[in-house]
């Protein structure tokens, strides 16, 4: 069994990409296995911060192998973006790059489908990114999808005017106008250019039919680190529907994204924040809307990585985190931010809902913040700067009491610590076996 997955256990922006870049020495091969450019992965180091979307987060490592499962769903032009941002920085990322001729791609008009399905919800909108996400999934599951695969195929040209066409019909029906639509600061047919442009760029690079690639890997006894993105509650079926994202973020998507059999999976590192927090529409109990909320988002710097948008901020959700825990199958815990925590007298922990008069300590069917208020269990804060310890054992008593806590509420151990974006910021706790 070589295959260690990473995911994240809340609403998504854990910190995925600063500990996949930190892990990535111990694995040859890092994999992409499902969401697309919706997810922002912000990785620190040497003074320099980048912010990936579609490439895997191993790619600062020049013995790294860094795969884009087919799962995963891309858009070419801001595929080219990231690596001419990553190339101008001195990054080689075409030598260790490897994309699924199975990932299909989000089309111009899957992001005008996007913005117009959001208008039409108006206030019920799910806050998506605007990125495709939704309906490019939905063509792949209504079989009418393109893949990376097709784009040489001698029907390609037809095929994308024809999915084209279907789009603006019911871009049409929705009342919505394209025309007034931008993408990117673009009018459609100028991006669209540009669009076209990268797609030939995409066929330049290491095509692989990725589910042999991978499975010869593991049979060569090759270290494979699987990266999420989005989070456990982001899920299309476990998340809070239909608040959520378009693709299996728990580890099932680990199995149809990449095609690795679940035999191969040893450890399943779950990540969580110190606290919580969501951008977007959709329920969130602990969220708080006093001075402590606006502290976490200014000290935490919680303004989304892919769209700029400041994200709501709560306390840790202790049921919320189990579930997420039980439905991956979680071995050992990552747990991030609690830096941001550093100035508080009192942290609270939700560790159960009270629903029409009752308690409960799972997540509900009908989840929603109004009728499901939470029940805290109060600890003191450490009041101590966290960031800058040389050694875990200087790390303040409340704060290892604060891991403990939580350790002995979820039963999984937390083997790593982080309390900066930087990769030095990061402990591993004692008996980790990643290390
Ligand atoms: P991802 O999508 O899960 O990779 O997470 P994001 O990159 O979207 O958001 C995490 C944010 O927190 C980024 O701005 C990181 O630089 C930052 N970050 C990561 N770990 C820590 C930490 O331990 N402390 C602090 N203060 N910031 C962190
Ligand atoms: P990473 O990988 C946080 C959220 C959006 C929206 C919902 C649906 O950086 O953790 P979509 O664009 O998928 O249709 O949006 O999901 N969302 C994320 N929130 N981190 C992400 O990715 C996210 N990807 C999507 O804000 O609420
Ligand atoms: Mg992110």
């Amino acid at each position: 069994m070589s295959v260690d997955v990473l995911l994240g256990l809340q609403w998504g922006d854990e910190g995925k990409g600063k500990i996949v870049d930190v892990l990535t020495p111990n694995y040859d091969v890092v994999a992409r296995f499902q969401g697309g450019p919706n997810a922002g992965h912000t990785i620190e180091f040497d003074g320099k911060k980048f912010v990936l979307h579609t490439i895997p987060s191993g790619i600062f490592n020049k013995k790294t192998i860094n795969l884009i499962g087919n799962g995963v769903i891309i858009d070419p032009q801001i595929l080219q973006n990231e690596i001419r941002h990553l190339q101008e920085s001195g990054t080689d990322v075409l030598s260790n790059l490897f994309v699924s001729r199975k990932a299909h791609l989000i089309l111009p008009s899957h992001r005008v489908m996007d913005a117009a399905s959001e208008q039409q919800k108006g206030v019920g909108k799910i806050g998506s990114t605007l990125k495709g996400i939704g309906p490019t999934y939905t063509d792949k599951v209504s079989r009418n999808g393109l893949r990376v695969g097709d784009i040489c195929s001698g029907s390609f040209k037809q095929s994308y005017e024809d999915l084209k066409k279907r789009h603006f019909e019911f871009i049409k029906l929705s009342g919505f106008d394209h025309k007034a639509h931008f993408i990117d600061g673009l009018d459609f047919d100028s991006y669209e250019q540009k669009w076209m442009n990268s797609l030939k760029k995409l066929v330049d690079m290491q095509q692989v039919d990725s589910e042999y690639f991978i499975n010869k890997l593991i049979n060569k006894k090759k270290r494979v680190l699987a990266e999420g993105a989005q989070g456990s509650l982001l899920d299309i079926d476990f998340g809070s529907y239909p608040f959520v994202t378009s693709s299996s973020t728990t580890i099932a998507g680990v199995f149809s994204g990449l095609g690795i059999a679940p035999n191969k999976i040893r450890n399943v590192i779950g990540i969580f924040k110190a606290y919580c927090t969501r951008v977007g529409s959709g329920p969130f109990p602990t969220e708080l809307f006093d001075n402590t909320g606006a502290l976490l988002r200014e000290k935490g710097r919680e303004f989304g990585s892919t769209t700029g948008r400041p994200r709501r901020c709560g306390w840790l959700d202790l049921p919320s985190l189990e579930y997420a825990i039980m439905l991956n199958g979680v071995t050992e815990l990552v747990m991030m931010k609690a830096d941001v925590m550093d100035e508080l007298e009192e942290i609270k922990v939700a560790t159960a809902y009270k629903v029409k008069d009752n308690e409960i300590d799972y997540v509900p069917f009908e989840a929603c913040s109004e009728n499901m208020e939470p029940v805290y269990e109060s600890l003191p804060g450490w009041n101590n700067s966290i960031s800058n310890f040389a050694d875990v054992h200087d790390i303040p008593a409340n704060f290892e009491k604060y891991i403990q806590y939580i350790e002995g509420k979820v039963k999984v151990p937390v083997t790593v610590v982080s309390t900066g974006p930087d990769r030095r910021q990061t402990w591993f706790r004692k008996d980790n076996p990643l290390v």
